[in-house]
């Protein structure tokens, strides 16, 4: 195991969406393809994370091996030696090290979490939890363990990203600086992904927020279970603007923007170029259109694979992985326990 490693996981609460399809799967299997036999890849269900926002409990279970599958529908390819898929409760250090690195995190860096103030922005102190406001920590700890210098996510994870080379560079300093592998910087992140400054995806009926799982906005959000048909209505009723003239512009234009960056990420061609061929041109329908077709395709094609999913296939590699993560994982937990102390 000496390769350096490329790390996501993806969340299992509620169902996966376009933008968590376009700023975290797409990404690693293009990695993947890229950079076959060179790194080792780790794309895992941070199960312990989906506690942190309402979930269905009775659900869960379902829901985290739909979302291993889903990877694989995405194009992650099992066979590939060097790529590992698990549960993060599964492999019991993520836990541990997270009550260590508890200790090295400030309470006021947790505060400052954007998410953390989304997520409890106007909720009752008696409804936000610790798991919530530990959410970063344990997502370090997700990214430490396996000393993983590529961590491919949306741009709204940035912040995590960052906290969490904070902690390792401050662990460093106090223990020595081989003890943990800081991820790069978000910058070279991006660079590495091939992703210009990082992907967010919009609500495509409120482009001012990111597309999410919340509920409360499904004319906004294209779950990869939508139908092609259903997804492409939504596209066809996207919010945009007055303009009359299409830019990529995040600021005065971001539902024409949006749109060009879906259209970009599915036909796998940079925003700018994609950008060229639309840029002031008048026919908003004419771009849904487009875009609404390369969703329809998509669709079509993830969900066809979806359903041709060797579930039995799929857990033997989860349980192979599991097995090596879990030692994997165990070793570094040690090197850490010895340097905080509490080994020999
Ligand atoms: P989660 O589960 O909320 O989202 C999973 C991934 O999808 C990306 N994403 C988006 N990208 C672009 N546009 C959007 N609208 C959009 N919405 C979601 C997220 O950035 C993420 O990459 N904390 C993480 C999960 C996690 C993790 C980790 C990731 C736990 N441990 C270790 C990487 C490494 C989260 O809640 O993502």
């Amino acid at each position: 195991m000496s390769k350096p490693v490329i790390l996501t996981g993806l969340r299992a609460n509620g169902e996966l969406h376009l933008g968590n399809y376009l700023g975290a799967i797409l990404p690693m299997i293009e990695l993947q393809k890229k950079y076959a036999g060179k790194y080792q890849l780790n794309m895992f269900v941070p199960d312990l994370h989906s506690f942190t926002t309402p979930i269905e409990h009775d659900k869960l279970y379902l829901q985290i091996v739909q979302n291993l599958k889903k990877y694989v529908a995405g194009g992650l390819d099992l066979d590939n030696e060097d790529t590992y898929i698990y549960r993060q409760s599964y492999v019991a250090a993520h836990s541990e090290l997270t009550i260590i690195l508890n200790n090295f995190v400030y309470y006021g860096e947790l505060q400052r979490m954007t998410q953390f103030k989304e997520k409890s922005d106007g909720a009752k102190d008696t409804s936000i939890s610790a798991g919530l406001y530990d959410y970063p920590v344990l997502m370090a700890a997700d990214i430490l363990l396996y000393g993983a210098e590529w961590v491919p996510v949306g741009e709204d994870q940035r912040q995590h990203i960052e906290l969490t080379r904070d902690v390792a560079l401050r662990i460093n300093n106090k223990f020595g600086e081989e003890l943990l592998t800081v991820p790069a910087e978000w910058k070279k992140q991006v660079e590495f992904a091939g992703r210009g400054d990082g992907v967010r995806i919009r609500s495509l009926r409120n482009p001012e927020k990111k597309m999410s799982k919340s509920i409360d906005d499904p004319a906004g959000t294209i779950l990869l279970s939508d139908t092609p048909e259903a997804a492409a209505k939504k596209i066809m009723s996207a919010t945009t603007d007055s303009q009359g003239e299409i830019h990529f512009d995040l600021k005065a234009q971001p539902g024409v923007s949006n749109l060009l960056q879906i259209l970009a990420l599915l036909i796998g061609e940079p925003v700018d170029e994609v950008t060229k061929k639309w840029e002031g041109k008048t026919n908003y329908g004419d771009l849904k259109t487009a875009v609404a077709s390369e969703v329809k395709v998509f669709l079509t094609a993830f969900q066809k694979k979806l359903d041709a999913i060797d579930e039995a296939e799929l857990m033997r590699k989860l349980e192979s992985s599991e097995f090596l993560m879990r030692d994997v994982a165990l070793q570094r937990l040690y090197r850490i326990q010895q340097a905080v102390g509490l080994r020999p």
